[in-house]
């Protein structure tokens, strides 16, 4: 089936009978992008959250051009793979159609002249065959951005918390929590719109600013950390299953975005082992069946059910999952 696009993204915004949320998440390699297939998922973004969940980094930074675009060919294999699977667990049901993927921007490879950015961004397209890059970043990202997408290539803009900026910044904390920031952020969201940007992602904000920059923009906006009121939800695909280390997981560590330990938790309705594995080999034993399933069934399962909670309107649930902002802060703001 036909890939999802940018127009599918902005019909969802805009849709005539109201707003549909839309689903993003990340993958990173191979068997994540195959479950991200199983559902109808709308945006793929291989994020630089790549460093911390799949390679180990404390920080997005050291990650280089080369990791991203490695780690981009094998989503890339993924999402376009013959699915072996994954229509029979649908049960006759019309395979979802892929989703738009967008890689991000590696820390530094677009910090140097526009020229150098643009030849950057143009590798990574061409080498791993991502559909449009995400920049993170404010003001100055805006001469680089107006470049590429003067010449057609989809740019995502990013707002809020910038994992990137961790050493000025300190730290990772919630944003857009004084009047002066959120009307900054909502200037610079209304920049990155101006300079061509189809949609824009906003993390670690109070719910109401998240809702009032969607409302300003008409490019679609995703949250992370944003509330209930962004046109649509991304989370990290290993904070999302519970895996062993995940981007919130260091986040949490390293400094306050706050004491929580994630907000509730879902429960999914496993499919059938038996319909999610390519035959294996006799030598071949599973460990993981005694347990009650496979982690492929698991993860087939997750991102199902989370699928269908932010399309619900489920997820997030501002009271559990959301910040808030001080009520004298929010009327200086408006
Ligand atoms: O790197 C990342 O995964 C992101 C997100 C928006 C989740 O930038
Ligand atoms: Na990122």
């Amino acid at each position: 089936p036909r890939s999802k696009t940018i127009a599918d993204l902005q019909a969802l915004k805009h849709h005539p009978d109201g707003s549909v949320p839309i689903v993003c998440l990340t993958a990173y390699d191979f068997p994540t992008a195959l479950s991200i297939r199983s559902a109808d998922i709308d945006l793929c973004l291989i994020g630089d959250s790549l460093a911390n969940v799949a390679l180990g980094h404390t920080s997005t930074q050291p990650l280089s051009l080369e990791a991203m675009i490695h780690h981009c060919q094998a989503v890339k294999r993924g999402l376009d793979a013959p699915l072996f699977s994954t229509a029979a667990l649908l049960d006759g049901v019309d395979l979802p159609r892929p989703p738009l993927v967008i890689a991000d921007m590696p820390f530094g490879a677009t910090f140097g002249s526009l020229d150098f950015g643009v030849a950057a961004v143009v590798r990574l397209i061409q080498e791993s065959g991502v559909d449009g890059v995400k920049i993170e970043g404010s003001y100055e990202t805006i001469p680089l951005i107006q470049r590429l997408t003067d010449h057609g290539i989809p740019v995502m803009g990013h707002l809020g918390l910038q994992p990137q900026r961790v050493g000025s910044t300190s730290g990772y904390r919630l944003q857009g929590r004084t009047a002066q920031q959120a009307k900054e952020m909502l200037d610079a969201a209304l920049a990155l719109e101006q300079a061509g940007c189809f949609s824009l992602v906003l993390e670690c904000i109070p719910t109401r600013v998240g809702e009032h920059i969607s409302k300003k923009l008409s490019i679609p906006t995703i949250g992370i950390g944003a509330g209930s009121k962004t046109d649509g939800q991304i989370l990290v695909m290993n904070d999302m299953i519970g895996d062993l280390t995940g981007a919130g997981h260091v986040l949490a560590q390293l400094a306050e975005v706050d004491s929580g330990n994630g907000g509730g938790a879902e429960t999914a309705a496993l499919p059938k082992m038996s319909e999610l594995t390519p035959p294996a080999p006799k030598f071949v034993r599973n460990f993981s069946l005694p347990l009650g399933t496979s982690i492929g069934a698991m993860r087939v399962a997750a991102v199902q059910a989370y699928t269908a909670a932010v399309r619900e309107r489920r997820f997030p649930d501002d009271d559990v999952e959301g910040y808030k902002i001080k009520s004298d802060e929010w009327k200086a703001f408006l």
